[in-house]
């Protein structure tokens, strides 16, 4: 069964055991997403699958079939930024670039886990429908997505001009 990668469906790797990300940037040449560790502890290698935010190191491509896997290179293009990577611009929210592409995909699926109320472990109304966008929310909700250069700052504020319409 096609795997279909921003947009396009493609054949599924003949050997099962191949991670999404060796899929994607040697098969497919989409190297937006990076390898950083190799082992699910930087978030470097994030992408959406049907829109939730996954490490693709610790996926295989095969478990992709069927399903929707969105990059970076298909969340925006140059002339054609999605609203977060244009702020993450704006906000001087990256120096050498390599943990962007996952910190970006990493945010747009926190989005959607915020407006689907799925609580985090700093999350302190467990009933709510849509979870607000505090401070402690979006960190402990990126922290899985590590920067070697600690442009933090930068991204959160990028993150809340496009997200925080939810803050507290
Ligand atoms: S490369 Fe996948 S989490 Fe680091
Ligand atoms: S901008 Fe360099 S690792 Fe994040």
């Amino acid at each position: 069964m096609p795997i279909t990668v921003n947009g396009r469906a493609v054949s599924p790797p003949a050997d099962a055991r191949v991670s999404l990300l060796d899929f994607l940037r040697e098969d497919l040449g989409q190297s937006g997403a990076k390898k950083g560790c190799n082992q699910g502890a930087c978030g470097a290698c994030t992408v959406l699958l049907d829109g939730e935010r996954i490490l693709a190191c610790l996926t295989l491509a095969v478990q992709c079939e069927g399903r929707h896997v969105t990059t970076i290179e298909g969340i925006g293009q140059p002339g054609a930024l999605h609203p977060l990577q244009q702020a993450f611009v704006d906000h001087d929210g990256f120096q050498c670039g390599y943990c962007t592409p996952g910190q970006i995909c990493s945010a747009i699926g926190m989005a959607a886990e915020l407006r689907r109320g799925v609580p985090s472990h700093v999350t302190g109304d467990l009933v709510t429908d849509v979870i607000a966008l505090s401070d402690d929310e979006l960190r402990e909700r990126m922290s899985g997505n590590l920067c070697r250069c600690g442009a933090y700052n930068g991204m959160v504020a990028a993150i809340e001009e496009i997200f925080g319409e939810a803050k507290a």
